[in-house]
C-alpha cells in the first residue's frame, strides 16, 4: 500500500532548512523545474509557500516549524480568518496576506489548512499551483476540479505535528513532478515522518489509523481508569498509575517492528500480564480494535467520496 516512506531519505543531517539554503531538490531528485511548463527551477530562491489557516492547530505546527528550520521567512505568506498572531512574531519578514486572492497571486506552493466546510474561500484560485490539502472530504477531483491546470496533493498530517513527530502520508493527483514530490515530502517532514501512498483510499484507510492520533490509547486510558475507580482506587493514585503505562506505551514508538516480539516475551513469563493479555485476546480486544478501524476507514471513504455537507 504505501509507495514510498521518505523520511530516511532527508534524514543524515539534510534538514528542510539545508534544503532550502543550498537549494539541493534539485540535486536530490535531478534539475527540473518546479511547474510543468518550466517556471521556477531554482526552487530555494523562488519558491513561495502560501498557509491559509496558518493560525489554526495544524497551519501554525507547519508554519512555525518551516521557519524554525530555516524556511525563508520572506518565501512565506499566511493567511487566517481573523488577523495576524504572534506566534510568528519572530519572524517579521512573513507577509500575511489580505484575503485569500492575494495569497494565491503571490505564491507557488498553496497549503490548505482549514477547515473543509470554511472552503473553497473567496477569492481562493489555485489555478496552476501545487496546491496541498489537509482537508478530509475534499477529494483529488473535486480539488482539481477547482484549480484548472493545478498540481493537487492531499496529506493527512496527525496530532504528533506540532512536536515533529507526526506521520503524515501523502497522495498525488495527476501531473506532480519527481521535482515537486521531492518538495512535498520536504514540507511535510517539517512535522514529522512522511510518506507517499499509492491512492485516495490508502489516505483514507491512513486517516482513519494514524490520523487517530492519541484517541486509541486514550480510549484505553479512560477505561482502566474507569476500572481503577471501580476497584476503590482514589482519583489521584488511578491517574498516576495510569500515566505510567501511556508513557510507557509512548516509548514504543519507533520500536513498533518489535511489538510482537515484546508481547511474546510478556506472554512467556506466563505471569500476570499474561493473564491479562490471555484475558484480553478472549474478550475480543483485536476485534474491537479491528471494528474501530473499519469504522473509521469507511467513514473516511465516505467523506472523499461525498464530500464535506454535500460539497
Ligand atoms: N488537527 C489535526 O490533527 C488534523 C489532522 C489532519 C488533518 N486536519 C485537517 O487540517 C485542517 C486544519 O485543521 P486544524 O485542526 O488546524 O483547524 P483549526 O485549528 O480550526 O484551524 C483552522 C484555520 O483556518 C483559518 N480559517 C478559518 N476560516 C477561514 C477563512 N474564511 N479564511 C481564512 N482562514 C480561515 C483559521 O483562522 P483563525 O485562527 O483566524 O480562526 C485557522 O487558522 C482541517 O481541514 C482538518 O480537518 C487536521
Amino acid at each position: 500500500m504505501l509507495q514510498r516512506s521518505a523520511r530516511d531519505e532527508y534524514d543524515g543531517g539534510v534538514t528542510v532548512c539545508e534544503f532550502c539554503r543550498r537549494r539541493v531538490s534539485a540535486r536530490v531528485v535531478g534539475a527540473g523545474s518546479l511547474t510543468e511548463n518550466g517556471q521556477d527551477a531554482d526552487l530555494g530562491e523562488k519558491m513561495r509557500l502560501g498557509l491559509i489557516g496558518a493560525t489554526g492547530w495544524l497551519g501554525t505546527a507547519l508554519g512555525t516549524r518551516l521557519l524554525q528550520g530555516g524556511w525563508p521567512e520572506g518565501e512565506m505568506i499566511l493567511m487566517n480568518r481573523s488577523a495576524p498572531r504572534d506566534i510568528y512574531a519572530a519572524w517579521p519578514g512573513v507577509r500575511w496576506a489580505a484575503d485569500a486572492g492575494d495569497l494565491c497571486q503571490g505564491a507557488d506552493v498553496v497549503v490548505l489548512s482549514v477547515r473543509p466546510e470554511d472552503f473553497p474561500l473567496p477569492g481562493f484560485d489555485g489555478a496552476g499551483k501545487l496546491v496541498i490539502s489537509f482537508m478530509t472530504g475534499w477529494s483529488l477531483d473535486r480539488l482539481a476540479a477547482l484549480c484548472p491546470g493545478a498540481r493537487i496533493v492531499r496529506a493527512m498530517p496527525n496530532g504528533g505535528a506540532s512536536t515533529g513527530q507526526s506521520f503524515t502520508p501523502w497522495v498525488a493527483g495527476p501531473g506532480l513532478s519527481e521535482v515537486e514530490a521531492a518538495l512535498v515530502t520536504h514540507l511535510l517532514a517539517a512535522t514529522g515522518d512522511v510518506a507517499q501512498v499509492a491512492d485516495e483510499g490508502a489516505l483514507d484507510y491512513l486517516s482513519a489509523l494514524s490520523g487517530s492520533g492519541s484517541a486509541y490509547p486514550a480510549l484505553m486510558a479512560q477505561a482502566m481508569l474507569d476500572h481503577a475507580r471501580a476497584q476503590g482506587l482514589p482519583k489521584d493514585i488511578a491517574q498516576r498509575a495510569v500515566g505510567s503505562v501511556r508513557a510507557s506505551g509512548a516509548a514504543l514508538a519507533g520500536q513498533v517492528a518489535g511489538v510482537g516480539d515484546l508481547l511474546d516475551t510478556y506472554r512467556g513469563y506466563a505471569g500476570i500480564t499474561a493473564a491479562g493479555l490471555t484475558a484480553a485476546d478472549k474478550a475480543g480486544f483485536g476485534a474491537a480494535v479491528a471494528a474501530a478501524l473499519d469504522a473509521a476507514g469507511a467513514q473516511a471513504a465516505r467523506m472523499t467520496r461525498d464530500g464535506v455537507g454535500g460539497k
